[in-house]
Parts: structure tokens; C-alpha cells; sequence
């Protein structure tokens, strides 16, 4: 009788001892806040636990909601890491001041330098392409050659696009300026407004749909909308994506314009080793080529595989700027195209 208090003691004292050894586990963690939601990404983290011992808590959420929590939460965030879906925002954060610079020499030979923010706040992880979706029926691959050759007057009233407000717009506007000015890239957005199909309305998926309803004939667009509406559970969408062709525009002159998921460490990040750990790690050749197919993206890892269907849309040239300029830039995008009537 005298033996059971003594084992219930001993109960005690096991689970006093698990509760140690899970506190030792948690210390061994991050959190990531992304705007990312995909099957395939956990694989990942889950290999990341295997080879490090860090446990990846994820929170998934809309990009604004993810800086406003990081805002409030402030020193008391549980966030190590954020990762977005558009450098614009990647620069918004850290204007905000939610992210820290880190530096690692993994990350600069992962990441190519024109890939990732010049002082460590973020690092770019995947790359998709804005470029032209048009309809084979009425329009042939020789008629397209520049996002400018769309402001000439055979294109009006032909042309769709998403609305100024929305940040894929933004980020491409930013790059014209990058690249061009801002003087040209005011004559750009002039003339581009004039020969929109109608006022813009709708997602990246929309644009394309419009085509293949005939409202009209080229968009301006996301590439890996075409891959996920190949895949897609709606039969329309797939019709959509098999029947429409794509264009990488400015390939003789400056270059397609690209956009970045990219991620860095949060300033009040607890455990910064592992969170840089963790972007060595996503970086790295084991795991891009799963975390860019995930979403028909492209690897930054110049040494990665492309996804079989993102290859078969054919090779292209980048625009050659450091996409840090994409956010840099943003506030005047936004200022031209208001003034020339972007809706
Ligand atoms: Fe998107």
C-alpha cells in the first residue's frame, strides 16, 4: 500500500521532467508568418525539424494582417520570420520596421544579389514573372514584343490588367521606373489607360478569363496563374489555361519584369540563428525546387530545376535591376498612375 504514493511521486516527477524537456524543445523552434498555404511547404519544414531539431510553428494569414499583427504584438511577437508574396510589401515592412538585416554568407551564394535586399532585411526565395497572356485566335506570337508596344493604337480597347490599388500592379510600375524613369513611364501608363478593354476589375485569373470571353485579347498577368488554373478543380479554368498562350514581354530590350516571395527575420525575432537557419535552408538546392513548383514559380538558386511546366513555358530574361528598387519605387508608381487615370 505504501508503494502507490510512491509511484504516483514518481508520476510527478516524470511529468515535471517531459515538461522540462518540451520547454527545451520550444526553445528549439520558430514561428513563421506567411502568406503562403501549401502542402507541399510543410514537407518542407518537417525536413527542416529532421536535419536541425527546429520546429517550425506556422501562422498563415493575409500579408496586411500579418504586419499589423507583428506591429501590435511588437516586442512580445512570437514571429521569427515573415514571408510575403511581393517585394513591395517586403519593403513596407521593413519601412514599418518589423524586419532586422542579418547577414549570412549561405544566403549570399544561395541568392543571386539582384534577389535579395542589399543590406539583409529580406531575401528573396522564389521569382514569377508579369507577363502577356494572349488569345492564339486572335492575336499571333509575332504581333507582341514590348509591355510599351501595347500603348500603340492597334491595341485599344484589346488590353486588361488589374487595378492601381493592387500591389502586382504597383511593383510593375515601380520597375518601369527603375528602369526607364519616371517620365517614361508616365508616357507608359498614358498610354496604356487608352487602350484598356474596359476599367480594370477582377484578379490575375479574371484578366485571363477575360481574354477567353473575348472582352479582350492580351493581359497583363502572373505566371503561375496559368500553372494553378492548368491544375485547377474548375473545368473552365483549365480550358482557359490550355487555350491561351504566353509572352515573355521586353526580351530584346530591357527584360520581362519579375517579383519575388521573399522573407526576412522579424526584429524582435527570439531565436534570429534559427530563423536564419531556416532561410539557408529554404535557399538551398534540397528544398527550392519543391518550395517554387508548389506554386509553378521559378527557383532564385540558379543551379534548381524548374518545374517541368514552368519549363515548357521556355526560358527569359529578367529585368537587370535589384528588386529592392520594386519597393523603393512604389509610392511614385502609385502617384503616376493616379494622375493618368490607372483605376
Ligand atoms: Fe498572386
Amino acid at each position: 500500500m505504501k508503494k502507490i504514493p510512491f509511484i504516483a511521486l514518481l508520476s510527478v516527477l516524470f511529468l515535471i521532467l517531459s515538461a522540462c524537456t518540451l520547454g527545451v524543445n520550444e526553445e528549439n523552434s520558430i514561428t513563421l508568418f506567411t502568406q503562403r498555404h501549401y502542402d507541399t511547404d510543410q514537407a518542407l519544414y518537417d525536413i527542416f525539424y529532421e536535419q536541425t531539431g527546429i520546429r517550425v510553428n506556422v501562422v498563415s494569414a493575409g500579408a496586411d494582417e500579418l504586419m499589423n499583427r507583428l506591429e501590435t504584438e511588437g516586442e512580445d511577437t512570437v514571429a521569427d520570420v515573415l514571408l510575403m508574396a511581393d517585394v513591395g510589401r517586403l519593403h513596407m515592412a521593413q519601412e514599418r520596421g518589423l524586419l532586422q538585416a542579418v547577414q549570412s554568407e549561405a544566403l549570399e551564394a544561395h541568392i543571386p544579389a539582384n534577389f535579395r535586399q542589399p543590406d539583409g532585411y529580406w531575401f528573396g526565395l522564389t521569382l514569377r514573372a508579369r507577363i502577356l497572356v494572349y488569345h492564339p485566335e486572335r492575336v499571333s506570337e509575332a504581333e507582341l514584343s514590348t509591355y510599351q508596344a501595347l500603348t500603340e493604337p492597334q491595341w485599344q480597347g484589346r488590353v486588361v490588367t488589374r487595378t492601381s490599388t493592387n500591389l502586382y500592379s504597383q511593383s510593375f510600375t515601380a520597375s518601369m521606373i527603375a528602369v526607364y524613369g519616371e517620365a517614361q513611364t508616365r508616357t507608359f501608363v498614358q498610354g496604356l489607360v487608352a487602350n484598356l478593354a474596359h476599367a480594370p476589375r477582377g484578379n490575375d485569373r479574371d484578366q485571363a478569363k477575360q481574354v477567353m470571353n473575348g472582352e479582350a485579347d492580351v493581359a497583363i498577368m502572373n505566371t503561375y496563374y496559368m500553372g494553378r488554373m492548368l491544375n485547377s478543380a474548375d473545368p473552365f479554368e483549365r480550358d482557359v489555361a490550355q487555350t491561351l498562350r504566353l509572352f515573355f514581354p521586353n526580351q530584346e530590350t530591357t527584360g520581362t519584369h519579375v517579383n519575388l516571395s521573399a522573407a526576412g527575420v522579424t526584429r524582435h525575432a527570439r531565436n534570429v540563428e534559427g530563423a536564419v537557419k531556416f532561410l539557408e535552408f529554404l535557399s538551398d538546392t534540397q528544398a527550392q525546387g519543391l518550395f517554387a513548383s508548389a506554386n509553378f514559380e521559378y527557383p532564385v538558386h540558379p543551379d534548381v530545376e524548374l518545374d517541368p511546366l514552368v519549363a515548357s513555358w521556355g526560358t527569359f530574361r529578367p529585368q537587370d535591376i535589384n528588386l529592392a528598387l520594386l519597393g523603393v519605387h512604389a509610392r511614385h508608381a502609385v502617384i503616376i498612375m493616379d494622375e493618368e487615370g490607372w483605376e
